[in-house]
């Protein structure tokens, strides 16, 4: 977990390519009807209803491509900025208003909860896309486990504290630590993952090791890196990007193509690798999972 991420790279280059053309051509016959089972996410119907094959991101692009703001503001930087960051041992704390509170390390979660592989669409609220396959399990079983009290409405996370090694955190423009928040059903939906792994190997320093929660529906930055504490809370939290700029970032933050409170458009992405645009989809397209969730809300006052 601690080797320099490029050294890595170098060594497994060659298995890591070969891995990912084979799931490639896997992932397009099946849109091309080679194979009658869709994997569940590898398929996105365009504006014109025809089905558009989701290839999965090329590991070499999600490891240095980055939003981490700890780090740097710089995409391409961070990969270079987090080899001294230490990752192990970590422990995260979960408590608030839960049964059984608890201060566990990534390694006992990752040993107790069996990581499954999920591909899923990630938008970033700045107008790119990628298609990661995670490895992690849903959420709502950890917060079984705990037992979340009738009283709590929400779960809040935070990312850890520690300009040391996280030298961007010196930056006091920011409300350091990272913090982010979800509904409690929105944390209990089977597609909210805690996940401490991509493409079958744990997951890069640079994109939020050893553990990160990942929401498929929402704006990228509502999938927080390297958690240190999940929080059963009443009230909604305050989140990082809510506090700095509340009319561009909202608390719900879902993808949807018709309501933009930033200043440029959410109607189209940019999926990096592509030339050109693509439609985005409301939900980042899984409304079918996370529609109704949402039943009966105005979403472009609720954004
Ligand atoms: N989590 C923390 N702690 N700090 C961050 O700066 N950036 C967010 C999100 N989680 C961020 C974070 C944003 S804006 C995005 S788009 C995704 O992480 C990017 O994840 P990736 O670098 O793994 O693609």
């Amino acid at each position: 977990m601690d080797e320099d991420p490029d050294t890595l790279l170098k060594d497994e280059i060659t298995p890591r390519q070969l891995y990912f053309s084979r799931r490639k051509f896997l992932r397009l016959s099946a849109v091309m009807g080679v194979t009658a089972a869709l994997a569940a996410c590898g398929v996105t119907p365009s504006a014109s209803g025809t089905p558009q094959p989701d290839v999965e991101t090329p590991l070499d692009t999600i490891e240095h491509y980055n939003n981490f703001y700890e780090f740097s503001t710089d995409k391409g930087a961070v990969a270079n900025l987090v080899s001294d960051f230490v990752t192990e041992p970590w422990t995260v704390e979960i408590g608030g208003l839960v049964n059984n509170p608890m201060t566990i390390t990534a390694d006992e979660i990752i040993s107790t909860y069996t990581a499954t592989e999920h591909v899923y669409r990630m938008r970033c609220v700045e107008g790119w896309s990628i298609v990661v396959p995670w490895d992690g399990f849903p959420l709502n079983q950890l917060l079984a486990a705990v037992g979340v009290k009738p009283e709590a409405k929400y779960i809040a996370f935070t990312t850890l504290l520690r300009p040391t090694q996280m030298i961007g955190q010196n930056d006091p423009f920011y409300p350091w630590p990272y913090t982010e928040g979800l509904r409690l059903d929105e944390a209990n939906n089977d597609l909210t993952l805690l996940v401490s792994g991509l493409y079958g190997d744990p997951l890069p320093k640079q994109d939020g090791a050893p553990l990160r929660i990942v929401v498929p529906w929402k704006y990228g930055f509502k999938s927080i890196k390297s958690i240190v504490k999940i929080e059963a809370v009443a009230d909604q939290p305050a989140t990082f990007w809510d506090t700095i700029a509340p009319d561009y970032y909202g608390f719900y933050s879902n993808v949807n193509p018709d309501v933009s409170h930033t200043p440029w458009s959410q109607a189209t992405e940019r999926r990096l690798g592509e030339l050109g645009r693509r439609p985005t989809l409301l939900f980042n397209g899984y409304g079918d999972q996370v529609a109704s969730l949402y039943a009966g809300m105005d979403l472009n006052t609720n954004y």
